[in-house]
C-alpha cells in the first residue's frame, strides 16, 4: 500500500515512529511534512494530503496533530475522503471494514506509541467489507 502522511506541529513529533511502523509492515510512505515543528495550520496539510490521495489510485493517508479533530475535519471537506478519526484498534478496523475510509486520523496528544502501533494494525489489517456497507458509504457523497 502506498500511504501518504502529514501532521501538523502538535502531530509531527510521533511522524518518524508512525513512518517506521509503515515501513516496517511493507508499506511505501510518502512524507509530506512538516519537516520540524514550527507552527502551522493543519487545514493546509490536511487538503495537501488529501489531493495526493485522490490523484493516486488505490493510495491511503494518514493525518496526525494534537487531537486528530482538525484534520478530519478538513480531510472530509474533499469529495471522495472518507477520513476517520480513530483511537484505538477497534475504530481503525471498523473505519476501514465499514466505512471504506481511506484517510486516518489521530491525534499526537491522544494516543502514545503503543496505541499508535495497534492502530495502525487494526487498520492495515482490515479490508472493507463491501456488501450492505457499500450503498451505506455510497450515501456518504451528497
Ligand atoms: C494545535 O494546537 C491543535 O489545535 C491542532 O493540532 C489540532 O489538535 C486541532 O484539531
Amino acid at each position: 500500500m502506498k500511504f501518504f502522511i502529514a501532521t501538523d506541529h502538535a502531530g509531527v513529533n510521533i511522524k518518524p515512529n508512525i513512518i517506521e511502523m509503515l515501513q516496517n509492515m511493507g508499506h511505501e510512505v510518502v512524507d509530506l511534512g512538516p519537516q520540524d515543528n514550527s507552527r502551522v495550520d493543519y487545514p493546509d496539510f490536511a487538503h495537501k494530503l488529501c489531493l495526493e490521495v485522490l490523484a493516486n489510485d488505490g493510495s491511503q493517508g494518514i493525518l496526525i496533530c494534537g487531537t486528530g479533530i482538525g484534520m478530519s475535519l478538513s480531510a472530509n471537506k474533499h469529495k471522495g475522503i472518507r477520513a476517520a478519526l480513530c483511537h484505538d484498534a477497534y475504530t481503525a478496523q471498523m473505519a476501514r471494514a465499514h466505512n471504506n475510509a481511506n484517510v486516518l486520523c489521530f491525534g499526537e496528544r491522544v494516543v502514545g506509541l503503543g496505541v499508535a502501533q495497534s492502530i495502525l494494525n487494526g487498520w492495515c489489517q482490515t479490508n472493507f467489507e463491501g456488501g450492505r456497507h457499500a450503498q451505506r458509504v455510497a450515501k456518504i457523497e451528497i
